[in-house]
């Protein structure tokens, strides 16, 4: 399976929430293929913003190596799911999308730990360190969610 993790910037959210998937599934002997993105292109070719990799780093998730590159359409042939981190980034994605396949692979993160709810993950950008704590918490919860809901562990 092909996960693609979806935010504005790609250097806080989604860099911690590819970090969180692909350690877990690694850990779990789960075959899952995690990438990241940002529906800017803003900081294309950054790493992630220095406070998401210090708070992933001591929980023990290494993303200091990634990588930020904007959302493109090909992506939707890419990857099996595309998990967007708030509204504005569901908006953006199935607005690039050809067609309902594409629309359908399309959701929001925290729907996996709050069923229906359409919750925004928080962007941190704008706030103070313990943002980037509450942010790694919601998405260390949803990756446990995801793993129930699509591998039964
Ligand atoms: P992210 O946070 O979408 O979680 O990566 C942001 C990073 C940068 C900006 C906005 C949000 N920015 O406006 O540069």
């Amino acid at each position: 399976m092909k996960v693609l993790m979806v935010c504005l910037g790609n250097i806080c959210r989604s860099p911690m929430a590819e970090g969180i998937f692909r350690q877990k599934a690694l850990e779990k002997g789960i075959d899952l293929h995690v990438d990241s993105c940002g529906t800017a292109n803003y900081h294309v070719g950054e790493h992630p913003h220095p406070p998401s990799v210090k708070t992933s780093g001591k929980h023990g998730v290494d993303i200091s190596y990634l990588i930020g590159r904007q959302f493109s359409h090909y992506d939707f042939d890419k990857f099996d799911i595309i998990l967007t981190m708030d509204q504005s980034n569901y908006q953006n994605v199935i607005a690039l999308a050809q067609n309902q396949d594409g629309i359908s692979k399309v959701k929001m993160i925290l729907n996996y730990s709050y069923p229906k709810s359409n919750m925004n993950v928080p962007d941190p950008w704008y706030g103070e360190e313990q943002g980037y704590e509450d942010v790694f918490q919601l998405l260390d919860q949803a990756a446990d969610d995801f793993f129930i809901a699509h591998f039964d562990e």
